[in-house]
């Protein structure tokens, strides 16, 4: 039986490689293309996207079935994918549909390759990465702001050189925006010093400042719901900043490995209309590089956090979301290995009996 530090260690490093069970973002649409491919890491596994002939969007393991090359540096053909080595086709389901250098090779309608779900939502790509006790994918419900027609989102990817866990944990904590953001354009407002207060949800938390709201980043809503993780934050703008009220932040964290991933956020706003072009006008002009400054004031503090960080940290009462946030985290964890450690007992007793 596995002591406690052992189940410790176990479930910090899941967790560091990626929580698995959930649908997350690896692109933003445009970046696959019709007739190419692209190539993503996601919680160290290498994978392709591309186009299928009906524009459907397929993800596979960025492996040849045949001696291993990547696929991504392949062709896509007839919405397959070709390996550039030896022409080895494969479809969207992973199946190898063509070994053009052998005819009637047995290869051939041979499942090769993982496929993954895809779908597309608020101009980006997600994919479902399944876990031991959630192994087919839900139906995948993004952020309402994606669907809704009343706002206007902007998808942004960003790579940084840390785990994702730490821009989970960023987020969880409204409090950082006061000190690390002091100089920038809208987080310069507000009281340094308060109290943390987390509510419940359905599906998550919300942490907020106790004697600030509608100042600065004064609360962040978190879900960790049936199909996906993610935050939503509102900035207040001023009125310099055109029509819509706050501006929205929704975020998502996806592992590429323990020390890397990507950051994705939509830049969400609550217009129609004449005021939404007005917006994007601004957003593009004016309003995005002061965004990307916050950003990197984010990138910078993050990547200087030793990834073993959490075993000597000190917190105090302003982490309760960072807190909340991780026993939601270990607790999809464990449910992980829950599922993987019954699926091995009972292989286990089928070989003995
Ligand atoms: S390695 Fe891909 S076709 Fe040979
Ligand atoms: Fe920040």
């Amino acid at each position: 039986m596995l002591d406690k530090t052992s189940t410790r260690d176990r479930v910090d490093d899941y967790l560091n490689d990626g929580l698995g069970g959930l649908w997350v973002p690896v692109a933003v649409s445009v970046q696959v293309k019709p007739g190419a491919s692209l190539a993503r890491r996601v919680m160290n596994e290498n994978l392709v996207l591309w186009r299928d002939a009906g524009g459907k969007l397929r993800c596979v393991e960025d492996f040849c079935p045949h001696r291993g090359a990547k696929l991504s540096l392949g062709e896509v053909q007839e919405g397959n994918i070709a390996c550039r080595y030896h022409g080895v086709t494969v479809d969207g389901t992973g199946t190898v549909v063509k070994v053009p250098a052998m005819p009637d090779c047995a290869l051939e309608g041979r499942k090769a390759l993982t496929a993954y779900e895809v779908a597309e939502a608020g101009g980006a790509i997600f994919i479902y990465i399944p876990s031991a006790d959630r192994p087919e994918a839900p139906e995948f419900s993004p952020p309402e702001e994606f669907v809704s027609d009343e706002w206007e989102v902007f998808p942004c990817m960003t790579h940084w050189d840390c785990n994702y866990r730490l821009s989970l944990d960023n987020a969880a904590d409204p409090m950082h925006a006061s000190y690390l953001h002091a100089d920038s354009f809208t987080l310069a407002y507000g009281a340094k010093q308060d109290t943390m207060k987390l509510d419940r949800t359905d599906d998550g938390f919300v942490i907020e400042r106790v004697n600030q709201k509608g100042v600065n980043f004064d609360w962040t809503e978190v879900v960790v719901d049936e199909s996906t993780m993610y935050f939503r934050l509102d900035i207040p703008y001023p009125d310099g900043a055109g029509p819509g009220g706050p501006f929205r932040i929704i975020g998502f964290a996806t592992a590429i490995d323990e020390d890397t991933h990507y950051s994705f956020f939509w830049r969400c706003r609550k217009v129609q209309g004449l005021a939404r072009e007005s917006w994007r006008f601004l957003y593009r002009a004016f309003l995005e590089d002061r965004h990307w400054h916050v950003l990197e004031q984010d990138r910078v503090m993050l990547e200087s956090i030793p990834s073993d960080s959490r075993r000597r940290e000190m917190l105090y009462q302003h982490d309760i979301g960072v807190s909340r946030l991780r026993q939601m985290m270990v607790r999809r964890a464990k449910e992980h290995f829950k599922a993987l450690d019954a699926a091995e007992a009972d292989a286990s007793g089928k070989i003995s009996a």
